[in-house]
């Protein structure tokens, strides 16, 4: 029973990943790059994909320090062919995947056309879903970890303009949720990760448009935001990091088809 025998094992070696290999998705920047940096330093080996090859390059090299193996994909998660090519490329076994890419791009929804609202399903919801079918297909009999990002948003619409975000992120827990459901007898161990709040990159010249061009109901809905947060203040990538990292050790064994917010207090309150 891995209660019973987690109670002998000490903590240093639940939270290892030594001899483990890990999958993230969107790992050039933000969240991802985070993941990158705590999972090499539990000593997992990476291979890292996003669309943006140079960060990739530029991750790679920033974690020359740890001794793991790093292998870089530029795969579109856009586009199912990309997806299929990198099963098809990757070498060896791997433990645990990390569905975290995605974008956040704000329109109006009464602006929201076919070909957007297709952009952010595709991107948001369906390369996570692909990526789980072929994680699954390939650790058949032997199981896995997924975690799969989501996001505050798919539980408590909050900002304006992010209505088909807030749908492609509530089909990533309803997708995680079936999946808990349909793999937990057969060793996988599946969840969600809900971050809100965290200031990477990405939010940061978000932020920076949004005054730059004035975007007054925007501004607003920031303020509420901040005013609204229990803790006081932005979080870090690392935070979510440190998260992942524990759903994704031996330190959260019985922890299977959960929501995990990473959020500051938002959700509470
Ligand atoms: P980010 O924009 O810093 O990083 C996302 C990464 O995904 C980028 O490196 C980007 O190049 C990659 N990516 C985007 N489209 C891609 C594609 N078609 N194919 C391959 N890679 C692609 O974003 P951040 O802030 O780190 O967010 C990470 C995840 O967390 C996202 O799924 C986001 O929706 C979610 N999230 C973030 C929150 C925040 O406050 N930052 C709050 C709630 C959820």
């Amino acid at each position: 029973m891995s209660d019973l025998s987690n109670a002998l094992r000490p903590l240093n070696e639940l939270i290892s990943l030594k001899g483990k290999v890990v999958v993230i998705t969107g790992a050039a920047s933000g969240i991802g790059k985070g993941m990158a940096f705590r999972f090499a330093e539990a000593g997992a080996d990476l291979h890292l994909l996003d669309i943006n090859m140079e960060g990739l390059e530029k991750v790679r090299s920033e974690l020359s320090d740890f001794n793991v193996k790093v292998a870089l994909y530029g795969v579109d998660l856009s586009k199912k062919k990309d997806i299929d090519s990198f099963w098809e490329e990757l070498q060896g076994d791997l433990d645990i995947l990390i569905n975290n890419a995605g974008i956040y791009t704000f329109k109006d929804f009464l602006e929201v056309d076919e070909e957007f609202l297709e952009r952010a399903m595709i991107i948001n919801t369906y390369s996570v879903l692909w990526m789980c079918q072929h994680f699954i297909k390939r650790r058949k009999g032997k199981g896995g970890v997924i975690i799969n990002v989501s996001s505050i948003e798919a539980i408590l619409p909050f900002a304006k303009g992010l209505v088909h975000y807030d749908v492609s992120k509530a089909g990533v827990i309803a997708l995680s949720r079936a999946l808990a459901r349909e793999y937990g007898k057969e060793g996988f161990r599946v969840n969600v990760l809900v971050p809100g709040g965290i200031e990477t990159e990405s939010v940061k010249k978000l932020k920076t448009e949004t005054i730059f061009k004035l975007k007054m109901d925007v501004i607003q809905s920031g303020k509420q935001f901040y005013s609204r947060l229990p803790i006081g203040r932005m979080g870090k990538p690392d935070e979510v990091a440190l998260v992942a990292l524990f759903l994704a050790s031996d330190l959260s064994t019985y922890v299977h088809g959960a929501l995990i917010p990473v959020d500051g207090g938002f959700l509470s309150t």
